[in-house]
Order: C-alpha cells, then sequence, then structure tokens
C-alpha cells in the first residue's frame, strides 16, 4: 500500500510539471473541439473480414514483405476492427471531444463501385458513430486516408480521371446518405500531396508508381476535381437537411526562410506555396498558385514541351473548386528552413525541382528517432498564422493531426511526448491570442500506437502502447496520454489558467 501512494505521488508530482519553459496559462476557447485522429489501414486490421477487398496497402505489403520491416503490416493492426466498444471506452475516458478516422473505401465499397454495397462494412461504421454519439463525441469522418481498393489501381487509380472522379464522387454520396445524419464533419482527402506526389510521382509510398514530375500533378487535379464534385453534391442533396461541413486535410511541415534576405523569404513563400498552397489555393480561391502555374509552365517550355506539365482547370472546375471547403485543416509536424538556389537545369523533371529550393534542419534542433523530424514548437504558430494570414479567418482551422515520433514503447514519455504537446499547444495557444488566429480544434496523433507507414510499429505516436505480440492488443495509458486528457478536460496547459475570452460555436 505504501508503495502504491509512493508511486502515485511520484505520478502527481510529474504531472505538475517543472516548467523550464513559458507555458501559456490562457485557457483555449470555450467550445474548442479536442480530439484524436487515426486511420482506418493503420488501426483496424481485419484486412480481408466480412466482405473487404484489399487495399493498395493491402497488396503492398503482401507482394513485398520488405515494404514494412519484420513482417510488419496492417492485416490485424490494432484490431480496432473488433474493439469498438474499447476504443470507444478510451475516447470517453481521456475526455475528448472529436474522434477522427477514415472510412476504409474496400470496407464499404469492395470493387471501388456503389454497385456493390458491403452492408457489413457500413454496418462497422454506423456502430462506432453511434457509440461516439452516444458519448457526445464527434465524429470526423475522413472518407480516403490512403486505402483505395487494389482493383481501382488496377486501372490507372489516381492518374485515371475517367474513373477516379466518378467512383470517388459515388463512394462520397454513398457515405453522406448513409452516415452523414449523424456526422456533421467531414473530410474527403487526407494529405494528397503524400497520395499524389508520394504515390505518383516519386513513387515511394503506394501504389508506388513513379511518374515524376507529371504523375503527382495529375493525380492531384483529378483529386481536387473528385473533392469539389462530392462538395457540389453534399451542397445540392445534403446540406439542407444534414447542416454538416466538409473539408480536405492537408499537410505541411512550416518552411521558415533561412535568413532575412529577399531571396529566402521568396524562396519560403514558394516552398509553402508548392506544398500547402498546392490544395488550399483552389479549394479557397479555385485555381493553383501563381507561381506553380508560372515556374511549372517555364519548366515545360525548357523541356520543349508544347503545354505545361500543370494541368489547368476549366472555367466549370474553378468555379466548382472555389470555396469548396467549410473549415480550413492543418497536418503538421515539423518544421524546416528554406534557402534560396539556383534553378537546376531541366534533367528528369521533378516536383523538387519544380520548387526549386534547398530545405534542410539544423543539427542542433531537437531530435527524434525519424530523421526528418524534429521537434520546433514555434513552427506550429508560424504556420497556422500564414495559413490564417493567407486564406482568411472566417472558416476557422482545425490542426487534424499533430503528434511525436518514438519507438512508441516509453510509456513514461511525459518529458518527451507530453512536452511536445504541450509546446506546440502553447505555441498555438499564442497564435490564437497573439496573433488572432482563428483556431477552433486539435487532434492529437494518436490515441494508441498504430501501423505506420513503412515503419511498423518500430516507430510509433500513441497516447496507449498497444502490445502488438498479444492477441488481445492490450492497451496500456503512457503518461503523454495522462497529460492530454488533463489539458482537454480543463483547456489548459499548466495548473490554472484564466478564462478564455472566446467562447466557439462550431454549429
Ligand atoms: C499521416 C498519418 C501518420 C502520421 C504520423 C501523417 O502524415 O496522415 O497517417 O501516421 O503522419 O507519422
Amino acid at each position: 500500500m505504501k508503495l502504491l501512494v509512493c508511486l502515485c505521488l511520484t505520478f502527481l508530482l510529474q504531472l505538475g510539471y517543472a516548467d523550464d519553459e513559458e507555458v501559456s496559462n490562457i485557457a483555449f476557447p470555450d467550445g474548442f473541439l479536442w480530439g484524436y485522429a487515426s486511420a482506418a489501414y493503420q488501426v483496424e486490421g481485419g484486412w480481408d473480414a466480412d466482405g473487404k477487398s484489399p487495399s493498395i496497402w493491402d497488396n503492398d505489403a503482401h507482394n513485398n514483405p520488405s515494404w514494412f520491416p519484420e513482417g510488419q503490416n496492417g492485416d490485424v493492426a490494432c484490431d480496432a476492427y473488433h474493439k469498438t466498444d474499447e476504443d470507444v471506452a478510451l475516447l470517453v475516458y481521456q475526455g475528448v471531444k472529436a474522434y477522427r478516422f477514415s472510412i476504409s473505401w474496400p470496407r464499404v465499397l469492395p470493387t471501388g463501385f456503389t454497385d456493390n454495397i458491403n452492408e457489413i462494412g457500413i454496418a462497422y461504421y454506423k456502430d462506432l458513430i453511434t457509440k461516439l454519439k452516444a458519448n457526445n463525441i464527434e465524429p470526423l469522418v475522413t472518407m480516403y486516408h490512403w486505402d483505395h481498393p487494389s482493383s481501382l489501381e488496377d486501372q490507372g487509380g489516381f492518374l485515371n480521371e475517367s474513373l477516379i472522379i466518378p467512383a470517388f464522387v459515388d463512394y462520397a454520396t454513398l457515405l453522406f446518405e448513409r452516415f452523414g445524419d449523424d456526422v456533421k464533419w467531414w473530410t474527403t482527402f487526407n494529405e494528397p500531396k503524400q497520395t499524389c506526389a508520394g504515390g505518383y510521382d516519386w513513387g515511394g509510398i503506394s501504389p508506388q508508381k513513379r511518374l515524376s514530375g507529371v504523375g503527382g500533378y495529375i493525380c492531384a487535379h483529378n483529386l481536387l476535381r473528385a473533392h469539389a464534385k462530392a462538395y457540389r453534391v453534399y451542397d445540392e442533396k445534403f446540406r439542407a437537411t444534414q447542416n454538416g461541413k466538409v473539408s480536405m486535410v492537408i499537410d505541411e511541415p512550416w518552411h521558415e526562410p533561412s535568413s532575412n534576405s529577399t531571396q529566402d523569404q521568396e524562396a519560403a513563400e514558394r516552398q509553402n506555396l508548392f506544398n500547402y498552397g498546392w490544395f488550399a489555393d483552389p479549394i479557397v480561391f479555385g485555381d493553383y498558385p501563381d507561381v506553380m502555374k508560372q515556374r511549372i509552365a517555364e519548366r515545360s517550355q525548357l523541356q520543349n514541351l508544347s503545354q505545361s506539365r500543370l494541368p489547368s482547370f476549366t472555367d466549370e472546375e474553378k468555379a466548382e473548386l472555389k470555396g469548396s471547403y467549410d473549415f480550413l485543416t492543418i497536418n503538421m509536424y515539423t518544421t524546416d528552413l528554406v534557402l534560396w538556389r539556383e534553378d537546376d537545369p531541366i534533367g528528369e523533371p521533378s516536383i523538387y525541382d519544380d520548387v526549386g529550393v534547398t530545405t534542410y534542419q539544423p543539427d542542433d534542433w531537437e531530435k527524434t528517432v525519424t530523421i526528418w523530424f524534429k521537434v520546433v514548437p514555434w513552427g506550429a504558430r508560424s504556420l497556422v498564422r500564414w495559413i490564417n494570414n493567407r486564406y482568411g479567418d472566417e472558416k476557422g482551422i482545425i490542426v487534424t493531426e499533430n503528434g511525436y515520433h518514438d519507438n512508441g514503447n516509453n510509456l513514461t514519455d511525459l518529458g518527451t511526448r507530453g512536452r511536445y504537446h504541450k509546446l506546440y499547444l502553447s505555441n498555438l495557444n499564442d497564435a490564437i491570442y497573439k496573433d488572432g488566429v482563428n483556431l477552433i480544434g486539435y487532434m492529437a496523433w494518436s490515441l494508441m500506437n498504430d501501423v505506420e507507414w513503412y515503419a511498423g510499429w518500430l516507430v510509433n505516436l500513441g497516447h496507449y502502447h498497444v502490445d502488438f505480440d498479444s492477441d488481445e492488443r492490450t492497451r496500456t495509458p503512457k503518461e503523454s496520454g495522462v497529460y492530454y486528457r488533463k489539458v482537454v478536460t480543463t483547456s489548459c496547459l499548466v495548473d490554472n489558467c484564466t478564462a478564455s475570452p472566446i467562447k466557439l460555436n462550431l454549429n
């Protein structure tokens, strides 16, 4: 008993934090949407259960065992497919108001098309949504988090406009029909830059197509058109009765100029526009950023191409895209510095050369286990301020992902992961109160360790550990989860906060 009291006291003292850094003590706005984020492939498992067909990630993992380390993959993952009650109970315990998860397209539409609806798959998500709602947790649903049915990829996937655009719009329409009475927060695509630049340009992620300097732009063009059409379907058929919001999840590391020189400033802005602006400019303003259009056209001309490698939107498409979002989003993890550089001669075209800048992270920045991922809390503030300034503050911004990479096994992660969330959140809090940024929500990635893309469970971000060696996939809380629970239940990063002057009305 004495030992227990002693252990508890130690834990509580630790949670009090000996602060060596300044952390904001103003509460986040009333009504702020605190949550967790996840994705189907990374947590569900049940890869072929009850009529689900393989996704591109299932196929790549099965056909090429080295795609993930040590034979790990998403076949069983956290077994969330069989643990809805347990996981909803954890979310309730954590006190969150929202849960962002994705629907697996091949689980509800095994052929990719609506002529073959898998009602068992629909029932799985219906059950999850119903249980979340019963506990006052808002579902924030991503329609596509990288795992389209493999059979669609056999027909060209996102490079085939006459396939992917109608197929996605029909899929989205089905989701609105079946779940829209309960789901008020929708996002069409997660991190389209990764899907397109990663999947179809440099080929480093599924479906591993390498069409450098070409495939990424075609994929993005089709994806943006599919997004806009799905958004307009919601406007025309569902908005009046369902009254929800639809957007797209965009990611970006913050890009900070490496000096005050005009050239470095211009280079950093260019990099931000080729990343976030590639997708946000079309859905907000109706077209790609000018700097993208100009540079890609010029570089295509230097290749003696008769037209730009960046496709252009018709007037009708621009009109459909413009304003096709009801809130802004950002998946944020780290920051890069940007140096201006001379353009490379045209060799093999690439998105990298089209942007034409050098990015780096100084050696003395705090490291994590992942090479590109250094801990840079101030970048969070700069990033949301930039988004707010460029795209306007009327609709609000949700941080749809933020989290810390380690090997996933450390339960005493208050000083690493806990501190990461605390410092990033403190900077976001400054963005709200010092810069006037209309930040309305924050989703930590992630409730529990999961299957990280290529890394399996060798790298992880969860607030709960998952025992991937046991059939039960036992979930065990980490200190970061204890801290995050305190934050979301008090809206305060430290022990005592002054009340927020802001009351959000997110309905
Ligand atoms: C992805 C997540 C992933 C996270 C952490 C994001 O880019 O959307 O699926 O788990 O990064 O690495």
